[in-house]
């Protein structure tokens, strides 16, 4: 497939779920893709069935060190996204979503680059509004277990604001293919406890609600924010909400485990709800997600079974 106009473009965080997939579509669309990934949290896994294209190349880097490339557009993707990955190191997160925002900011104005960052549904902290607009300014405690993630995407926000060419997607929880297996998201938790027939933890009693968006309805809403001539905050995901409990009871059935569910105290600062309000980017970019929960979750179950059959496990 052919791009109207090939550009050379830059997704840092590349080897990780998301960016593993938008490398797989701006390869697709024909540009020239330079995956750049210091492995914190990737893997070359995610991205093996790509290292074969022409116009795919991999740059082992981390971006708190400058970098001196050409580039018509980045996506700055790097950065841990699950609490687990996040909170291993506080000051390599903040300083990634700050010092490595920053040569990304420096790169892009060297190039005359567009730069889209991929900010945060934890911007708005734990909520008290409800769906959560661009608009809402958040509730977020400065000093909390969450701060190094929240705190430090809110600064890249603020950072990003005065150059012209730089854009803001607001990402909410996405699932699907490639998602890590161990960084404790609810999604992978409950399926590999289903797929392994242990009990299903719930923290609290599964009444906190979560929209879950399945990774190519993301993927396309980054894409499209990046073609178009907005420069956002704008939020992408999934407005369907769904308790934790009803979750629990979907994978179950998907599954077909008898696996059963047991509750534990809800961790400190653990927003109780979020989802967003996407009404900017239905307008702006004409884009909402496609992919209803159900069959998402079927998706993300198969893979995680081919991953399972590949490395021996529930057999
Ligand atoms: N997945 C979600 O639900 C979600 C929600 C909101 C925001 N986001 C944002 O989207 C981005 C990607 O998230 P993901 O779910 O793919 O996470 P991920 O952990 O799978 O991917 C992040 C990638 O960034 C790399 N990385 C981390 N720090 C780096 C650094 N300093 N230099 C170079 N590479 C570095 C990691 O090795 C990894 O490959 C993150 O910025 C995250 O904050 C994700």
């Amino acid at each position: 497939m052919c791009a109207d106009k090939i550009k050379k473009i830059l997704v840092t965080g590349g080897a990780g779920f998301l960016g593993s997939h938008l490398c797989e579509q701006l390869v697709a669309k024909g540009h020239l893709v330079i995956c750049l990934d210091n492995f914190y949290t990737g893997n070359r896994d995610n991205i093996s069935h790509l290292e074969e294209r022409e116009n795919f190349r991999f740059i082992e880097h981390d971006i708190c060190t400058s970098i001196d490339i050409e580039v018509d557009e980045i996506y700055n993707l790097a950065c841990p996204a699950s609490p687990r990955h996040y909170q291993r190191d506080p000051t390599f997160t903040m300083r990634t979503c700050v010092v490595g925002v920053l040569h990304m900011l420096e790169l892009a104005q060297k190039n005359g680059a567009t730069l889209l960052q991929a900010s945060t549904s934890e911007v708005y902290g734990d909520p008290a509004v409800h769906p959560q607009p661009e608009s809402y300014w958040g509730h977020v405690n400065p000093i909390g277990p969450r701060a190094c993630y929240d705190e430090g995407k809110r600064a890249a926000e603020t950072l990003l604001i005065p150059y012209k060419q730089s854009k803001i997607a607001r990402i909410f929880n996405t699932y699907g293919p490639r998602m890590q297996e161990d960084d404790g998201r609810v999604i992978s938790n409950f399926i590999l406890q289903a797929l392994s027939g242990e009990d299903l933890t719930i923290y609290g009693k599964g009444e906190q609600t979560r929209s879950f968006c399945y990774v190519d309805d993301l993927i396309s809403g980054l894409i499209l924010l990046m073609e178009s001539p907005h420069r956002g905050p704008i939020n992408i995901g999934n407005p369907s909400e769904f308790t934790i409990q009803e979750l629990a009871d979907q994978i179950l059935e998907l599954t077909s485990s008898s696996s059963k569910i047991v509750y534990h105290p809800l961790p400190e600062d653990d927003p109780k709800m979020r989802c967003p309000d996407i009404a900017k980017a239905e307008k702006e970019l004409n884009w909402k997600p496609t992919i209803a929960l159900e069959e998402g979750l079927k998706r993300t179950i198969s893979a995680f079974k081919q991953k399972s059959i590949a490395n021996c496990r529930f057999l």
